[in-house]
C-alpha cells in the first residue's frame, strides 16, 4: 500500500540520514575532544559552555591539540598543516546559549558536570526547543542514561556515547542503548561513531557500561592489595605493565583518571549495590581525596608529580 511504502521510505530515510550538525555541550576535557574529532571528520560543530572565557580556552586547547597532530602528519608541508588546522577550526563555532543553537542540530552530545539534576535540567530545556529528529546523548561515566533521559519526552531518541580520554587518541566509544532507545537511534549512533573514525561497542545501560565496570573494581582491588601489604605501589604497577601488558599500572591509572573521579564513581555504585564487595569503598582512596591529593592534576596522588 501507499502508506506502507511511505512508511518504509521514511524510516529508511531516517536510518540513512547522516548526522551532519552536532552540538557539543560542555567545553571541558571531554567536550573539547569530542568537538575536535567531529570537526576533523567534517561535521559542523557548535561547542557550548557557560562563559566566553571557558570557550576561548576550549578553542585554544583544540587548536593546540590539532597543531601537535599537524606537526607529525604534515612534517614536511607546514603550509598544508596550517591550512588543515584552519579548515577544522572553521567547522567549529561556539555559543553560551544552547537553546538558541540546537534548532538546526542533528545530535546533541552532552559532556557537562557529572550531576544528574544539572544534566536533567539541561535536557529538559533543550527537549522543548530542539527539532523532533534531533538525537540526544550523554557522555556520562557513572549515571544511568535512562535517568537522564527521563527529563525529556524523546526516550526513543536518547542514548549514550561514552568517549575516552584523551578523545582524539582513544579509538573506543561505548554506544549505550537504554531501555527506551529505538533501534533507529542506536543505528544512527553507531554510524556516527564510525564516521568519527572511532570503534563502537554496544552496551546496555548498566553501571560502568563495559570498560569502567571492569576497570574501577580492578583499580580498587590494587589499592586493597597494597593496603594489605601484598606489594608496593611500584611493584604492583610494574607487575601489571610487564606481566599483563597494560600500558599503565593501576596506581598510575588512578592518578591519571583522578582520585576524586574514581571515588565518585565507586561511591555511586556502592550506594546502589552496598552488598557487592567489588564496589566497597577504599579507606586509603578516601583519605587521599580528603587530603586533596587527587592525582596528576593536583601534583600528588598515589605518586608525587614534581
Ligand atoms: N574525564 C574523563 O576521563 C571522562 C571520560 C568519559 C566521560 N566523562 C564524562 O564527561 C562529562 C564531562 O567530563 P569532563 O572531564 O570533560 O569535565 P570538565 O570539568 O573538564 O568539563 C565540563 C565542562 O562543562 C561545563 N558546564 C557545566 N555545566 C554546564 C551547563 N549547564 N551548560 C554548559 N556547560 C556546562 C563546565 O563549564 C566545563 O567546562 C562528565 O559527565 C564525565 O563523567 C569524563
Amino acid at each position: 500500500t501507499v502508506s506502507s511504502i511511505t512508511r518504509t521510505l521514511c524510516s529508511s530515510a531516517v536510518r540513512n540520514a547522516a548526522i551532519k550538525h552536532v552540538t557539543v555541550i560542555g567545553g571541558g576535557l571531554m567536550g573539547s575532544g569530542i568537538a575536535q574529532v567531529a570537526a576533523v571528520t567534517g561535521h559542523s560543530v557548535v561547542l557550548v559552555d557557560t562563559s566566553e572565557d571557558i570557550l576561548k580556552n576550549s578553542a585554544k586547547n583544540i587548536q593546540g591539540s590539532l597543531k601537535r597532530v599537524v606537526k607529525k602528519k604534515f612534517a614536511d608541508k607546514p603550509e598544508a598543516g596550517e591550512e588543515f588546522v584552519q579548515k577544522v577550526m572553521n567547522n567549529i563555532s561556539t555559543s553560551t546559549d544552547a537553546a538558541s543553537v540546537v534548532q538546526k542540530t542533528d545530535l546533541v552530545v552532552e559532556a557537562i558536570v557529572e550531576n544528574l539534576k544539572v544534566k536533567q535540567a539541561l535536557f529538559s530545556t533543550l527537549d522543548k526547543v530542539a527539532p523532533a529528529h534531533t538525537i540526544f546523548v550523554s557522555n556520562t561515566s557513572s549515571l544511568p542514561i535512562a535517568d537522564i533521559a527521563s527529563s525529556t519526552a524523546r526516550l526513543d531518541r536518547f542514548g549514550g556515547l561514552h568517549f575516552f580520554n584523551p578523545v582524539p587518541m582513544m579509538k573506543l566509544v561505548e554506544v549505550i542503548k537504554a531501555a527506551g532507545t529505538s533501534q533507529q537511534t542506536f543505528d544512527a549512533l553507531l554510524d556516527f561513531t564510525k564516521a568519527l573514525g572511532k570503534h563502537p561497542v554496544s552496551c546496555k545501560d548498566t553501571p560502568g557500561f563495559i570498560v569502567n565496570r571492569l576497570l574501577v573494581p580492578y583499580m580498587l582491588e590494587a589499592v586493597r592489595l597494597y593496603e594489605r601489604g601484598h606489594g608496593s605501589k611500584e611493584d604492583i604497577d610494574v607487575a601489571m605493565k610487564l606481566g599483563a601488558g597494560y600500558p599503565m599500572g593501576p596506581f598510575e591509572l588512578l592518578d591519571y583518571v583522578g582520585l576524586d573521579t574514581s571515588k565518585f564513581i565507586i561511591d555511586g555504585w556502592y550506594e546502589k549495590e552496598p552488598e557487592n564487595p567489588l564496589f566497597a569503598p577504599s579507606p586509603l582512596l578516601n583519605k587521599l581525596v580528603a587530603e586533596g591529593k587527587l592525582g596528576k592534576k593536583t601534583g600528588e596522588g598515589f605518586y608525587k608529580y614534581k
